[in-house]
């Protein structure tokens, strides 16, 4: 089944999950505005294409059209309902996050090793909680967390290492919690990890 899962941290929000196994005719069959059908047409790696497709496959699922998504001159998504919308793919998979009425962002990365080589760029304050020579299972949690937060954020150019924090958590923990702080904009987020298949799925969200 393409369609992986659907999770629902609220009653208001969804993440829906497209693991990518079809092959390109079919993921094809979908429609799209003539702005996605050219924006397909530039992409040379077959699975950014794929990834693509299933990102509207995923928002069909949850009752959208290719046409009710628009982004902004920095990329952000939005939904043409007023909802709020974050996407991410990683390889073989693709997520939405829908949130009624709050901000959401997700982002999902496969885990590798070379992310100890852009640790010192992203890890601030978590310095006290993570090794950045060899914890790569945390630091792809801080990654995906601090790439969700910047999703959030409405304008962009937010430096990673100190406009994001990401509060201590252990391996076992299934959340923690992420400020994103630059000049008025100070928000603190309900930060979600769920592992699967070697990627590391991060959501963030307010739950109350
Ligand atoms: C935009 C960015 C977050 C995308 O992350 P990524 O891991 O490359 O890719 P993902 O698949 O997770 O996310 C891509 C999706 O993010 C969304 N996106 C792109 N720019 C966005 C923005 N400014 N705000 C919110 N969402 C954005 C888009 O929906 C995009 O998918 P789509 O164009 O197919 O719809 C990332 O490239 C980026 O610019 N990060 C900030 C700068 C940075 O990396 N700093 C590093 C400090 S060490």
């Amino acid at each position: 089944m393409p369609l992986l899962k659907i999770i629902e941290p609220t009653p208001k929000s969804k993440i829906l999950i497209w693991h990518v196994t079809e092959n390109l005719d079919e993921l094809e069959t979908i429609s799209l505005t003539d702005r996605s059908q050219e924006r397909v047409s530039k992409m040379k790696n077959q699975m950014a294409r794929k990834a693509f497709l299933s990102v509207r496959h995923l928002l069909k699922i949850a009752g959208y059209k290719d046409e009710d998504v628009t982004y902004n001159e920095n990329g952000k998504p939005f939904l043409s309902d007023g909802k709020n919308i974050s996407i991410s793919h990683s390889f073989e998979y693709a997520v939405v996050a829908i949130n009624n009425e709050d901000s959401i962002g997700v982002d999902i990365e496969k885990k590798r090793d070379k992310i100890v080589r852009i640790a010192k760029k992203f890890i601030g304050v978590e310095k006290s909680f993570v090794d950045l020579e060899k914890d790569i299972e945390k630091l792809t949690r801080i990654w995906g967390a601090k790439e969700s937060l910047f999703k959030i954020h409405p304008e962009g150019a937010i430096q990673f290492d100190t406009h994001l924090m990401i509060s201590p958590f252990e391996m076992t923990d299934k959340q923690t919690k992420g400020r994103l702080h630059k000049n008025d904009f100070d928000e603190t987020y309900d930060v979600f990890f769920e592992e699967f298949d070697g990627f590391c799925l991060v959501y963030v969200l307010n739950i109350d």
